[in-house]
This record gives C-alpha cells, structure tokens and sequence, in this order.
C-alpha cells in the first residue's frame, strides 16, 4: 500500500473534507538521450496507484517536437487512468512546428477546465524554435475574463503553463522566466489566482508572491538535471482550507509541506499606495 493511500484512510480525512489530488508531471522530454523510461514508467504506476482527480503535464513532452516523439510519449501516457489529463506544450515541443503535432494529439494548446470549485486555465507559453517564452498581450483579456466567470472566493483559481514566471534557483544564468513576466504576473495577482504551476528548467522550487504559490516542477524522467536534483513531480491536495504539496521521486523519497492555508481574500499591494498632496 502506497503512503497518500494510508493519509486517506486515516482520522486526518474525518476533520477535513476529500480533498481534490492534483498530480503534476512535467518534463519527460521521450527522444533525449537523458530520457529514462523507467522513471516515466514508475512514476504512472504510483500515480494510477494514488488515483488523482487531475493530472497535469506542464509541457516538454518530446526533445524536438518530432511527430515520431509525440507518437512514443503517447504511448507511455496511455496507462494513465485519470480521466481529467490536462497537457500542455513546451519549448521542446514547439521546436520543428511540432505544435502542429501537438494539437493533432491534444488539441487547444489554451485550454480552460472546471472541477468541482477549481478552475484552472493552461496557456502555451511557447515560441515555435525560441527557448524562451511569453504568454503575450492578446492573452490577457482571456485569464481575465475566464477567471472572473467564477463563484468568488470560493473558487480556486490554477494557471499552468511551461516556462517560469519567477526565476529559481539553482537554474544557471537566468533567462527563463516569460518576457512578459511582470505583466502576467499583475494579470494573475488581479485575477485572484491561487495556484500557478511550471516546469521547464527540472528544478523543482515554490515561491509565494501576493497570496499565490508557485510551484515550478522538476522533470520526471529525465537525466538532463542540474546540482543534486533528482527526477521528481509534484502531488498537491487542496482542501476547503488549505493545501498540501508533496514533491515525489520516483522509485525513492518523498518531500512535503503540510497545512498551508488557504487565503480567501487577496489584494494586491501595490494596489494600496494612497496619494498625499503637497
Ligand atoms: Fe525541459
Ligand atoms: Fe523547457
């Protein structure tokens, strides 16, 4: 029996509500040398095991964007039981058009999802053939009006998407984070956004700004890593109160942080500076 099994089963779920299990996988990169198919492998047998709501794939699926690789990530992600699997593209993927490769075998590349009282809104953040990436202004009205179309503060809000909105470290000379980092960053603060989930360096890290947790994932199965980090993803339980975020490796250990609260009502800072004549 796997550990979340045992957490569920225990006097922890009598005092708070089921939680909604949302697994966060990012990074495969099938087609590099450094790709690894046991990890892949194992980290959907422990997955399908715990059974998440959700899975999201935060892009880098391929090493090029070749259709050939498209077709052998699919189907090593065939085995994954849960029915919502949200993926999104990377700069990997946009490399040689593979978006159109993409969209063949998954569709809109801005995808917008409702489960239960979560929201969440999955962008493409890639460039065709650029390594860095931008969501862009004609964007914006979109998160906006999509977040806005919720039940308030109830509702908890989740933009996913491949490259970084905040730098991270350990990740070398920074040249990661969106060109238009700040502007969304405002978007997704004004929007009252609870959640913003990356990957693409493959080094995992968590950062709040305002009232949001950023949660940038490592890569789950490959070799192209960076320090001491090892292949991981990313499992987050979020309850009517709080969320729990575990970090897994695959075959090995798990990292976590437990009880963070939930914050209902958000506001931005800057938003606050009153003016004083002279
Ligand atoms: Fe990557
Ligand atoms: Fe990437």
């Amino acid at each position: 029996m796997y550990f979340f099994e045992k957490i569920l089963e225990g006097d922890f779920m009598a005092e708070n509500k089921k939680p909604v299990i949302i697994v966060q996988i990012s990074d495969i990169h099938v087609g590099e040398v450094h790709f690894v198919p046991s990890l892949l492998t194992r980290a959907i047998d422990e997955i399908n095991e715990l059974n998440p709501d959700i899975v999201i794939i935060t892009g880098d699926l391929t090493a090029n964007g070749f259709r050939r690789e498209y077709d052998t990530v699919k189907n090593y992600l065939s085995p994954i039981k849960c029915k919502n699997l949200i993926v999104q593209p990377g700069n990997h993927d946009s490399r040689n058009v593979g978006y159109i490769h993409f969209e063949d075998i998954y569709g809109e590349r801005y995808r917008s999802f409702d489960y239960n009282n979560i929201k969440i809104l999955a962008a493409d953040s890639s460039e065709p053939d650029l390594d860095n990436g931008q969501i862009g202004r004609e964007y914006y009205k979109w998160i906006k009006n999509e977040f806005s179309n919720t039940s308030g503060n109830e509702t908890f809000k989740i933009f996913t998407m491949h490259h970084h909105l905040l730098p991270v470290p350990n990740t070398g000379r920074e040249r990661n984070i969106l060109n238009d980092a700040g502007d969304v960053l405002e978007v997704l603060v004004d929007s009252k956004v609870d959640l913003v989930l990356c990957g693409h360096k493959h080094v995992p890290y968590i950062w709040r700004i305002e009232d949001i947790l950023m949660i940038t994932a490592g890569t789950v199965s490959c070799l192209r890593l960076r320090g001491k980090i090892e292949p991981n993803y990313n499992i987050i339980y979020i309850y009517d109160d709080k969320i729990d975020i575990f970090r897994r490796f695959p075959f090995d250990k798990i990292e976590k942080i437990e009880g963070i609260k939930r914050s209902p009502v958000k506001e931005r800072l800057n938003a606050q500076f009153t003016k004083e004549s002279k």
